[in-house]
């Protein structure tokens, strides 16, 4: 019984007094439990739980199961996450489609078995070359689409793709805003060069990307359209459009008005429709797309435009996870001049169902997952 601490031997009856067999029994017993305890120490130390996927295809494929813990690399921290968000990225990659999203993580099946970028959480570990965080900082951010990992306890990501989390906000609240927020900052000032006092129009203003890049255009200051459903008016107007377009009242490519910049983040309207809304030297920045035939016309109708005449029609590229870019957003948070909006919650089990929620196409805000509380 060596290292056994006896005291939690009482059973009330002193040890001389109980018969040598009961004694070693006991004895037994606990070594049993002292050694069971061992065990769980070192798998919590080890290992966590993570949703995974070992085949493309629909939510049924995900399975919550016991995996092994990651460990930092030089650069990178170690998050215990809090909470996460689910992001287009997620359901395309799960899928493998379009067949692009292969080429990155697999053709037959997935390289990375794990999805998830946003991400916020408390740094439970730092690598050895890490200088921005130190462990218990409160962190929010966003992991590269090739490392998702985010639908899991744990998570590494490098220093720089994560920030320390604006003090005043939730896990849930820092984790809705990462990717939504790139996307709309990046097409907005990137591809869309906005300008202060431009007209903009945000189509899908009510979605995850689209009420982001509503906040993040008006914080440019510009006039913002925001075109969303019926139920969705007022929401849009609460974040800061100035005017909102009910699209099943109202085309907006035909109602007469002209944008400098319109931001698709629905991409269901043709290239002749975008140019017909935009004015002389105008600007389309296309986030998202409906169908394949509805990609490739922006992508190849959208460049012959562009090239032709003086408007411009694009998609954007891939958004980009960046540290400056970040820190850009955390301002916009600290100063409320971003507030994210979260339409729904669901524990990690339950990631299957908050994909196959987002893949409706009709999230009001983001959709959160929450894992640690
Ligand atoms: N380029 C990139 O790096 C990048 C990154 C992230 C996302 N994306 C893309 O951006 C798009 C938006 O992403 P998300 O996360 O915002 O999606 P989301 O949260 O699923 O957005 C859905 C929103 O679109 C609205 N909507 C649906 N049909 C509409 C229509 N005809 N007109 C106007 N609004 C409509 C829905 O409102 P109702 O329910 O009212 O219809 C819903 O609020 C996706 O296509 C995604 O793939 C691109």
């Amino acid at each position: 019984m060596r290292g056994v601490d006896r005291r939690r031997l009482k059973t009330g009856v002193p040890s001389h007094v109980r018969h040598p067999f009961c004694r070693h029994l006991e004895e037994r017993l606990l070594m049993d439990q002292v050694r069971a305890r061992v065990v769980v120490r070192k798998k919590e130390d080890t290992h966590m739980r993570a949703i995974v996927y070992h085949t493309y295809g629909s939510p049924d494929v995900l399975k919550l199961e016991e995996v092994q813990k990651p460990v930092p690399q030089d650069n990178e921290v170690l998050v215990h996450v809090h909470a996460a968000s689910v992001n287009a990225a997620d359901w395309h990659l799960l899928r493998g489609t379009p067949f692009l999203a292969r080429l990155a993580n697999g053709l037959q099946k997935p390289k990375n078995t794990k999805l998830g970028a946003d991400v916020a959480g408390r740094v439970e570990a730092v690598g050895r070359n890490v200088t921005q965080f130190q462990v218990g900082d409160e962190v929010f951010g966003c992991i590269p689409l090739h490392e998702l990992g985010s639908f899991a306890e744990y998570v590494c990501a490098h220093e720089d793709a994560v920030a320390l989390k604006p003090a005043r906000m939730t896990f849930e609240q820092a984790a809705a805003v990462p990717l939504a927020a790139f996307t709309a900052l990046q097409g907005l000032r990137d591809k869309g060069q906005i300008q202060p006092g431009q007209k903009v129009l945000v189509n899908g203003a009510s979605g995850g990307v689209g009420t982001a890049a509503v906040q993040i255009a008006k914080s440019f200051g510009t006039e913002v359209t925001g075109v969303c459903s019926t139920r969705n008016v007022d929401m849009v107007r609460s974040i800061g459009a100035d005017h909102v377009i009910d699209y099943t009242q109202e085309d907006f490519t035909q109602n007469g008005q002209r944008y400098d910049l319109i931001f698709d983040a629905v991409g269901n309207r043709s290239v002749s429709d975008c140019k017909r809304a935009l004015s002389p030297n105008g600007i389309c920045a296309v986030a998202g797309f409906t169908t394949l035939p509805h990609l490739f016309q922006v992508i190849v109708l959208g460049a012959w435009v562009s090239r032709t005449g003086s408007k411009k029609i694009g998609l954007m590229e891939t958004a980009n996870p960046n540290k400056k870019d970040l820190l850009f957003i955390k301002e916009l948070l600290e100063a409320g001049k971003v507030v994210p909006v979260i339409d729904r919650t669901y524990p990690l089990s339950e990631v299957p169902e908050a994909i196959r929620y987002l893949e409706e196409g009709h999230a009001q805000g983001k959709v959160v997952i929450t894992v640690a509380t």
